[in-house]
């Protein structure tokens, strides 16, 4: 009994030098201490069959064998964390070789879009101002010249957040609090996001961009408004575009157009981007109603104004051929990083 416990140590010791790896170190410890079917448990099993007096001794012994395997087994442990260790310093670094790329983050495509319009109103002088999200029912409907129980109320599909305060569902209140706060002339972009209970499609959304161009003077004339609005879609569509103004009916205006440009994807001849009308639908736009001067604290006897709304989405998408508005607040690299 004593020579297989001496022949076992012995033998760990000397297989313990050889093991490459952790996985071997590991499969020599389980094979040689394993409970079950482990040699030294099956060395160990001989001990019932010992007569009593020798069984002390063996015990001894035994123990002094373990002891010597597991220090080999240590030892083993012990050499390949230091063979680790001294590999990774080994290791080589070429301090000359070229760094991936930084990914590099890039404006939106709705915010491009604005500086573009942004520019545009700057290099005619005007100011850009940009108002509160949360309005009250006054500037929102109201002071815009529509009443209370006026339908427009209800084509706006209002977000309320309180008995008499709401999401504004446009930029126009922004033309009577600009008002109040600047004496006349006045010439100014207000830019924003606005909101309506639209149910989500790939052409409406509950919050977008507007902005409102305003301009109030003496003597300022839709003609004004026409170069205006004209000139802004040749900057932003290409010198080719045309624009057309539709009558059409806002109380906040008088007289009041819709405002077309030529479709760029089939240069007016209809297609699927236009509904095969040629045109597409910009916004709207109008000379100021005198209420709206009034409110504002202009007097309408002696200022004229124009003002028109517009979509940015719209006008992002028209000009990239996004086909979904969704799209934007999505926030999917795929399509972030096509326009960055
Ligand atoms: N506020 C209108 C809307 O959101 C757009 C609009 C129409 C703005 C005519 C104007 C305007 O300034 O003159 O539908």
């Amino acid at each position: 009994m004593d020579d297989k416990l001496a022949a076992l140590a012995a033998e760990v010791e000397a297989r313990a030098q050889q093991v490459r790896d952790e996985r071997e170190l590991d499969e020599l410890r389980t094979s040689v201490l394993g409970r079950k079917g482990g040699r030294l448990s099956q060395v160990l099993a001989g001990l019932g069959k010992l007569p009593k007096e020798e069984r002390a001794e063996f015990g001894r012994r035994a123990n002094e064998a373990k002891a010597r395997i597991e220090a080999s087994l240590e030892h083993a442990r012990r050499r390949l964390a230091d063979a680790a260790v001294e590999q990774s310093l080994a290791r080589r670094y070429d301090v000359t070789f070229d760094a991936l790329p930084p990914h590099r983050g890039s404006l939106h495509i709705l915010r491009q879009t604005l500086e573009d319009v942004a520019s545009f109103f700057r290099s005619r002088g005007f100011a850009i101002v940009m108002g509160p999200e949360v309005e009250t029912e006054y500037y929102n409907f109201e002071a815009m010249n529509i009443p209370a129980d006026h339908p427009a109320r209800d084509a706006m599909d209002t977000f309320y957040v309180g008995p008499r305060t709401l999401l504004r569902t446009h930029t126009s209140p922004m033309q009577v609090r600009s008002m109040l706060a600047y004496p006349p002339p006045i010439a100014i972009l207000v830019p924003g996001k606005v909101y309506r209970r639209d149910a989500l499609d790939a052409r409406h959304a509950f919050v977008f961009h507007q902005f409102e161009g305003l301009q109030v003077d003496r003597g300022v004339t839709f003609a004004h408004l026409k170069g205006f609005v004209t000139d802004l879609c040749r900057a932003l569509y290409g010198e080719d575009r045309r624009t057309r103004f539709r009558p059409s009916y806002f109380q906040f205006t008088e007289p009041s157009a819709e405002v077309d440009v030529s479709c760029a994807v089939c240069e007016g001849r209809g297609c699927r981007t236009c509904g095969g009308a040629g045109w597409l639908e910009m916004g709207g736009a109008g000379m100021v109603h005198p209420h709206v001067l009034r409110a504002g604290g202009y007097d309408p006897e002696t200022y004229t104004g124009w003002a028109f709304g517009l979509g940015i989405e719209r006008i992002a998408m028209v000009r990239n051929g996004i086909d979904d508005i969704r799209l934007f607040t999505e926030n999917d690299p795929a399509f972030v990083e096509q326009f960055a």
